[in-house]
């Protein structure tokens, strides 16, 4: 075919798989202005600061869910060497990370864009996903590691099994003051994700030769509860607030906190769960470390009674349904976008009316 005749897409050297819509691909004009909350006040039990990191939170998560935290609890020097494991992984053989490569039907191991479940608009990225029960064994991840990789990987795996340890203690801290914000019990939450468990991923985004074509990952709202990420400095998370992308800027000493479909159904709606995207480069990779904490499968998501209301004014907006339910479609039916959640209910409630 003649040159003149092809369309932009065509002449590309990224294959067509990868190329977004062009409504996806809108440039981020700005940085997002989310709060960045010290958590140092909240560990040592001070209640005037626990007061106004809740208020910093509160204010955040009725507009777009997002906030950073910092003085977090977990060792800086653990979360380098998480970075340090999952770079020196994803820099193996491909056939060396193929051999825990992530089978049809499962969500772990190791996989490239998604690519067993879609065959467009796929992701310019690399991820290797595990499983972390909050009350497991203390040797889970290691034994992930070792029956996906083999024997060589044994120190990745403790690394990530203490990262976990650590996360999950800032993630239950951040349950607490999830519900100081809210008004509620500040144990509410904290029980009851206690028992919960997350799903937890290293992505990594190598250098495109055509950035402005493809997402590193497309505009999403993460179906979880909460999403507790720590990426590098290079940048690239971007968040839709106020009807433009936004970007995040990167900060060492923070994780970037977002509240996933299944929290703002906890809240009857009320906080948001607020679409966001990576973006990739041409010269330079990225990786972030995502924990999305999630309830024990069978907890029914319904909102405490404080947070709604049989009268007018405060109806339930979600069915209850169960954090398997709603895994289960959106692993099986459903590429997770904007209208998750809604979808999500017309079609439960279809089948259990
Ligand atoms: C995700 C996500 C953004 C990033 O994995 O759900 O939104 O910056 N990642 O890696
Ligand atoms: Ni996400």
């Amino acid at each position: 075919m003649d040159d003149f005749f092809k369309t932009s897409a065509e002449k590309t050297s990224i294959p067509k798989e990868y190329i977004w819509p062009e409504e996806d691909l809108v440039l981020a004009g700005e940085e997002l202005e989310e709060p960045v909350v010290d958590l140092q006040g909240f560990f040592r039990g001070d209640w005037e600061a626990t007061q106004h990191a809740a208020m910093l939170v509160r204010a955040s998560c009725l507009k777009h869910g997002f906030f950073q935290v910092i003085n977090h609890g977990v060792d800086s020097h653990l979360i380098n060497m998480a970075h340090y494991q999952a770079k020196t992984f994803f820099k193996l053989p491909i056939s060396e990370k193929q051999k825990g490569q992530q089978q049809l039907g499962s969500k772990w191991g190791f996989s490239v864009a998604h690519a067993h479940r879609f065959s467009t608009k796929l992701p310019w990225k690399e991820m290797l996903t595990f499983g972390f029960h909050h009350e497991g064994s203390n040797a889970a991840v290691v034994d992930f590691f070792q029956s996906f990789f083999g024997e060589g990987i044994e120190e990745t795996g403790l690394v990530f099994q203490r990262y976990c340890e650590g996360v999950k203690k800032l993630s239950l801290a951040i349950m607490e003051i999830l519900g100081i914000s809210l008004g509620i019990d500040k144990s509410y939450f904290r029980e009851f994700f206690q028992d919960g468990n997350a799903i937890v991923r290293a992505n990594f985004y190598p250098t495109c030769p055509e950035p402005g074509l493809t997402l590193g990952i497309g505009p999403h709202s993460d179906p979880t509860s909460v999403t507790i990420l720590h990426q590098d400095q290079v940048g690239g998370l971007e968040v839709f607030v106020d009807n433009k992308w936004k970007s995040i800027r990167p900060r060492h000493d923070a994780f970037v906190i977002n509240l996933g479909d299944t929290f703002m159904a906890l809240t009857n709606g009320m906080y948001k769960s607020c679409l966001h995207r990576a973006t990739v480069k041409k010269h330079q990779e990225r990786m972030s470390l995502t924990y999305f904490l999630c309830p024990r499968e069978d907890k029914m998501i319904k909102p405490p009674q404080d947070l709604f209301s049989s009268r007018e004014e405060k109806p339930r907006k979600y069915p209850d349904f169960t954090w398997f339910d709603f895994l289960r479609y959106t692993s099986e039916h459903y590429r997770a976008d904007e209208a998750t959640l809604q979808n999500f209910t017309k079609w439960f409630i279809s089948f259990n009316p």
